[in-house]
């Protein structure tokens, strides 16, 4: 059994990542704006890595299916109809639409997945479901790789914290030892540490105190409510759906 975590995915290669299934961890924000999408009715979100191709994937859908989604250093990019916080990923903003979206870390981080088996995006808000497919997948396959996107190649608290829930869930609930790697075992530990709550480390990361200082506290407590978009995307094509509901091969 292997259950490997990274805290950022800066260094990966394609062999790190191939025929694995892979979790991809944003918490603060873009994971969890991605649940938000879903879970509103939006038919998929298309990570994009900057600004321009962004506007071209989002030109070449058209302007009645696109809308454009996204933020560098956590603002929203100009000419973009949306930013990077769930609180407005509501059904009238997105229900029905390809949201097209770029972020500074977690759709690069979604982006260097290539060649994994199945991809899904995690966050405190679709843990539940989130942590059942990691348990099955452990189950079945014997190896699961959590990616952190973290900040610009840095740890970040808020996500390594979700990486061991996940890890933790992963597991059936059983802190063993056995076939994690050292930030696997790290991410259990942060999970003993701060206890069942996500506000406390979302508030005391890097990015939550940065969101906070833009006036997006409602952003960390509302990346902090457990459950409160419980779907699955699942990175396929190019794009992010809801997962069907038996194990995606
Ligand atoms: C990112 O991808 O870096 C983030 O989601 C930043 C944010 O908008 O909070």
């Amino acid at each position: 059994m292997k259950l490997d975590v990274v805290f950022s995915p800066q260094g990966l290669c394609p062999a790190d990542v191939a025929g694995r299934t892979v979790f991809v961890i944003d918490a603060l924000r873009a994971t969890t704006t991605i649940c938000a999408a879903l879970a509103h009715g939006a038919r998929a979100v298309v990570p994009a890595p900057t600004s321009e191709d962004a506007v071209r994937v989002a030109q070449s859908i058209g302007t009645q299916d696109a809308i454009l989604a996204g933020e560098r250093d956590c603002v929203r990019m100009p000419g973009f109809a949306l930013g990077n916080s769930p609180l407005e990923m509501t059904s009238e903003a997105v229900g029905g639409k390809l949201v097209v979206q770029t972020t500074t870390n977690g759709t690069r981080a979604l982006l260097t997945t290539q060649g994994a088996r199945a991809v899904f995006a995690a966050a405190a808000v679709n843990l539940g479901v989130a942590g059942e497919r990691a348990r099955l997948a452990l189950e079945e396959e014997q190896n699961v790789l959590i990616i952190c996107a973290g900040r610009e190649g840095a740890f970040g608290l808020d996500d390594a914290y979700v990486a061991g829930r996940l890890a933790l869930a992963a597991l059936g609930g059983r802190r063993v030892r056995r076939g994690l790697n050292d930030a696997g075992l790290a991410s259990l530990d942060l999970v003993r540490r701060y206890g069942d709550t996500f506000l406390r480390p979302f508030s005391y990361s890097e990015a939550g105190r940065h969101l906070a200082r833009l006036g997006m506290a409602d952003d960390v407590r509302d990346a902090a409510r457990l459950d409160a978009y419980p779907v699955l995307p699942l990175f396929r094509d190019r794009r992010l759906t809801i997962a069907p509901a038996t194990p995606a091969t």
